[in-house]
């Protein structure tokens, strides 16, 4: 298979030139093209536009073609054809459109002539591109990897086809599950001038509609000021139109009919029907303008239905003004709309706090989501590590292979969709994302073994590479390639900029000598896989045992580590592994110790360094039974793949009786502790760590009860922690949450439990004055703190009826013909306050980035494997700072390159490191040569930083957003600096 030439064609229509030459018009798009209204007028923005979700109750490509209309009428290829000759047919029509992934495809299937007709239409301002993301992103289980690289990948493709007009000037979120700042944050740094979204909590918006504060200015980060400000616009009627003007196929409400001879003629009450909806919506809008949206799922398939009225309706509304009306009603988009809101030149509320949870009504609140299909999650996370260590790979061995990384990161594209990572879709379309993200991998994976084939060789050198295979079932201790060989090699690649200590696990048949790439001999365990593990459903291994070895892998590259079968199969076992049956237990390394009762509690977790414990009064597994109802009434409400709705707040142990086991070896010490044959937990600390592992294992979640189950993982300790607790955002900024309380509202407390529910992308803590609990998980979760001393996160959910907004399916996963067997890890840190943020910043980005091994069979003796080939390589000749990440380094062609590189910590987390940085670009590109040229551009990577220009807002404290990048002068200095939580993105031209 060669897939790089299947891959080739997908950016092949790229244009050379950023911007695409409008024909015959005048280049009048953007802010240039609006209607501004009229002062003295209530002005209505008409935004027609169809809301496209990249797979929900059918996958991305039914959607596009129409299949399986049976499921859901919705065609997207009929969409664009039909709006286009709509938009042909009067200049006055605008249409926006959002989701590049639909988008893509329908433009690689027209003609020259019809592309250059769609150029027409974008440079005119006629159709217009908002948010420009390859789908509308979940924000609550979304990690900020991913939201940016998805909306790079989308803004890549309108920058190439469409040039400045198809810049994307806002986003638009009008569906997702609640609202995450971080994202806000993001946008601001893409050149956005708003966002605008539907769904808030039902009693933030009827205080916002009854105050006019449905509008503000949302401070984005607590790092970074006012470049992280982004004015936010809640939208009426979630994003449809008003009732009764509803014009597409989908819907059965009037037509004007405006011949005056007929006896249907209807002209006077749609006109005055529209004026009292225009005034109905303007009592929640500060302004003399408001938006209508005009269209909604999948619609503007017949979009004549939908313009041929609306031009009708703009006309005799309008004609009403010389009678006195003071309605104005104009065809708009959602730019035109913020930017009339700007010439207001008024002041505008602010808010600190996000939009989670989100309650639709008093017993549907959205955190469910937050864990449905938590192997999906873990996989999309999996896959963005992949991604990252691919592009590195293809950028460092020089082999311009980006187009064959491109099916990944269309994948990846499309899993950030709010009804893809989320777990809120049917489940033949989650199989769908997930076979994408695994035919991703699979082209990655050519790309790896080309680069490797650069980067293993030695110079002089001919012998051919051998084939690296990826262990994608290492979590469950699973490696077929290397099953039973005499001998293999593991090359782990190292994506961070930081060299890393880590313990690596190796299931084998067998024992094998480990070589060092600088020739030692490494002392491994030789450890049994536990039971647990080998019933998960589809472990097929053979392998009985595991090694483990503790490594340290360099900055930026990789070790190779070489493993031959040993001879003498009579070799002494290794005496010094001692296992204990219900016994109590202590798991005790130079920075930890865990002390277990014989009935399998964990008693307490001690840091040595710094002396401080930690006692539990129950750690464990729980379960929340769902509530079951027909969803006839909110107290009817069943909890389903979107809402978490308990039956009551209490939730029940898994088991009351269990069993431990306790193994200690020299890399790791463990407790296994079984509850009963559907769940357990291995609670691990491995040698010189300063964090305690512990894997989860759940599953299938019995239902044969009838009763659905949400299962989570508790720990519960005497933290005084006041009823706060602390989650991150997207992985990134964290948030601090208050118990039954909301910053920006008067809450009314409706569900005790789910109400206090909020995502954990990637850690949540609490603290008092001494110690700091902080959990990181591997994927998103949901979680909380019910009670002081209390974390818990939800880890799985197996629900038995729809909770009514659609997917039509129980949240009720199964595989292997039994419901579904998922595992995870959580890593707990026990630490001072003001030493936490030193240790958990670092772990959380080498979880998104992890070590990445890749097995081969190099059918050669270790002594003419390390003669042939290289066993450790590092990108970096220099070492950079600890506070600085590597988020992104992607070859765009041979000599230039995109690379981002963060600051990671938040201002006064820690003493140290929670300063501003400086560092030289060059040492990333020491190995590839001299950086010629270097521009900064926006987070999206379509425009340089020096031409954004964004619109400028006060706040009602006379606060302006206007906000002035330090001057970059890097033509002469490739030296950086980055303040805390701070993204830089740039263009890399090298010599
Ligand atoms: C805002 O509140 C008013 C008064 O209760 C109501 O008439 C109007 O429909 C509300 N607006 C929206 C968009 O819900
Ligand atoms: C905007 O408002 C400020 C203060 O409210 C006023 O000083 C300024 O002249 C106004 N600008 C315009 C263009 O109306
Ligand atoms: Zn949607």
């Amino acid at each position: 298979m060669h897939p790089v030439i299947y891959y080739t064609i997908i950016f092949a229509a790229v244009i050379s030139t950023c911007h695409g030459t409008p024909i015959n018009s005048p280049n009048n798009c953007g802010y240039d093209a609006c209607n501004l209204g009229q002062p003295d007028k209530l002005n209505v923005h008409i935004v027609p536009h169809t809301h496209d979700d990249v797979g929900w109750l059918k996958t991305v490509d039914q959607y596009y073609y129409g299949a399986r209309n049976d499921i859901q009428h919705a065609a997207v290829q009929f969409i664009l054809d039909s709006v286009i000759q709509a938009l042909l047919e009067n200049p006055d029509r605008r249409f926006i459109y959002v989701e590049i992934a639909f988008f893509w495809r329908w433009w690689l299937q027209q003609t020259e002539e019809m592309q250059n007709t769609v150029r027409q239409l974008v440079n005119q301002g006629r159709l217009e591109f908002v948010s420009g993301g390859w789908s509308m992103n979940d924000e609550g289980v979304t990690h900020y990897n991913s939201i940016i690289d998805q909306h790079g990948l989308g803004a890549e493709f309108l920058r190439d086809q469409f040039g400045e007009c198809g810049r994307p000037k806002l986003g638009w979120q009008i569906d997702p599950f609640g609202h995450s700042r971080q994202v806000a944050s993001l946008f601001a740094h893409m050149g956005f001038d708003g966002l605008f979204f539907g769904r808030v909590d039902l009693q933030d918006y009827a205080e916002r509609n009854k105050t006019k504060q449905m509008e503000m200015l949302w401070k984005g980060s607590s790092n970074l000021g006012e470049e992280s400000w982004l004015f936010t616009g809640i939208i009426p009627r979630t994003y449809t139109p008003p009732e009764s003007f509803c014009f597409d196929v989908f819907c059965d409400d009037e037509p004007i009919k405006d011949d005056p001879q007929l006896h249907d003629y209807n002209v006077p009450e749609r006109v005055q029907a529209f004026m009292n909806a225009a005034h109905d919506q303007a009592t929640g809008y500060a302004t003399n303008h408001i938006m209508m949206t005009m269209g909604s799922d999948f619609q503007y398939e017949n979009a004549n239905q939908w313009y041929k009225n609306l031009d009708k309706l703009i006309r005799y509304v309008n004609a009403q003004q010389v009678n006195g009306s003071d309605v104005n009603i104009f065809y708009s988009t959602p730019t035109c709309y913020l930017y009339a809101l700007n010439k207001v030149n008024r002041t505008w509320t602010t808010k600190t706090d996000d939009f989670f949870p989100v309650s639709l009504n008093p017993h549907g609140i959205l955190t469910g989501y937050f864990t449905s299909r938590p192997a999906l999650k873990r996989y999309e996370r999996y896959s963005n590590n992949i991604l990252q260590v691919t592009r590195q790979l293809n950028a460092f061995s020089n082999i311009t292979l980006r187009n064959a990384i491109f099916p990944l990161s269309e994948a990846m594209g499309i899993a950030q969709h709010h009804d893809a990572v989320s777990g809120t879709e049917k489940q033949h379309v989650a199989n769908d994302y997930a076979q994408r993200l695994s035919q991703g991998i699979d082209s990655a994976l050519y790309v790896i073994n080309e680069a490797y084939k650069k980067l293993l060789s030695k110079e002089n050198q001919s012998l051919p590479v051998p084939t690296q295979y990826l262990c994608q079932f290492s979590n469950i201790s699973e490696c077929l390639p290397i099953e039973g060989q005499d001998s293999f090699t593991l090359t782990i690649w190292n994506p961070t900029i930081q060299s890393i200590e880590n313990i690596i696990r190796v299931p084998v048949t067998k024992k094998y000598t480990i070589q060092s790439p600088t020739g030692e001999t490494i002392a491994a365990d030789f450890v049994s896989i536990s039971l647990p593990i080998k019933n998960i459903p589809g472990q097929t291994s053979s392998a009985q045992y595991e090694l483990l070895f503790g490594t340290q892998i360099p900055a930026l590259g990789f070790n190779t580590y070489y493993f031959e079968a040993k001879a003498d199969a009579t070799i002494e076992e290794k005496s010094t592994i001692r296992v204990t049956q219900n016994e109590a237990c202590v798991l005790q390394n130079e920075h930890l110790r865990l002390e277990f009762d014989d009935r399998g509690n964990l008693n307490s977790i001690t840091n040595r360094d710094k002396n401080i414990t930690l006692p539990f009064s129950a750690q464990g597994l729980y379960w929340y039974t769902s509530f079951q109802g027909n969803n006839s009434l909110p107290e009817f409400q069943s909890s389903g793949a979107y809402f978490f709705r308990p039956l009551t707040p209490n939730p029940l142990p898994v088991s009351n009786s269990r069993n431990i086991t306790c193994t200690y070896a020299d890399q790791v010490q463990k407790a296994l502790i079984i509850y009963n044959e559907w769940a357990c937990q291995e609670i691990r600390i491995y040698d010189g760590a300063r964090i305690t592992e512990i894997e989860w294992i759940v599953g299938p979640i019995p239902i044969e009860d009838g009763i659905g189950k949400e299962i989570i993982v508790r720990y519960d300790t005497d933290i005084q922690s006041d009823g706060t607790f602390y989650t991150d955002a997207n992985g990134r900024e964290v948030l601090e949450r208050k118990r039954d309380y909301r910053p920006s509202w008067n809450y009314t407390v409706y569900e005790s439990v789910s109400g206090n529910y909020y995502p954990i992308p990637s850690r949540i803590w609490i603290k008092d004055n001494q110690r700091q609990l902080t959990i990181l998980t591997d994927r998103s979760e949901g979680g909380s703190s019910m009670h002081d001393g209390s974390i818990e996160l939800m880890v799985h959910r197996r629900t038995l009826y729809d909770d009514s907004l659609g997917v039509g399916e129980p949240m009720n996963e199964t595989a292997y013909g039994k419901g579904l067997v998922v595992c995870g890890k959580h890593f707990l840190l026990l630490e001072p306050p003001e030493s936490s943020a030193f240790y958990h910043r670092n772990i959380a980005q080498h979880l998104f980035m992890s070590p990445m091994g890749t097995y081969a069979l190099p059918n050669v003796s270790y002594a003419n494997y390390s003669k042939i080939y290289r066993q450790t390589w590092s990108a970096l000749t220099e070492s950079l700072p600890y506070n600085v990440h590597l988020l992104t380094f992607d070859q765009s062609s041979s000599k230039v390159f995109l690379v981002r590189v963060e600051h990671y910590f938040e201002l006064n987390e820690d003493e140290t490191f929670s300063n501003a940085v400086q560092f030289d670009l060059q040492i990333l590109f020491n190995r590839l040569g001299r950086i010629a040229e270097l521009v900064e551009l926006t987070l999206g990577g379509n425009l340089p930083l020096n031409e954004m220009k964004r619109l400028v807002w006060i706040t009602n404290h006379n606060e302006s957003s206007h906000w002035k990048s330090t001057d970059p002068n890097f033509l002469t200095s490739t030296v950086v600096t980055l303040s805390p939580m701070e993204i830089k993105t740039f263009q890399v031209t090298l010599q």
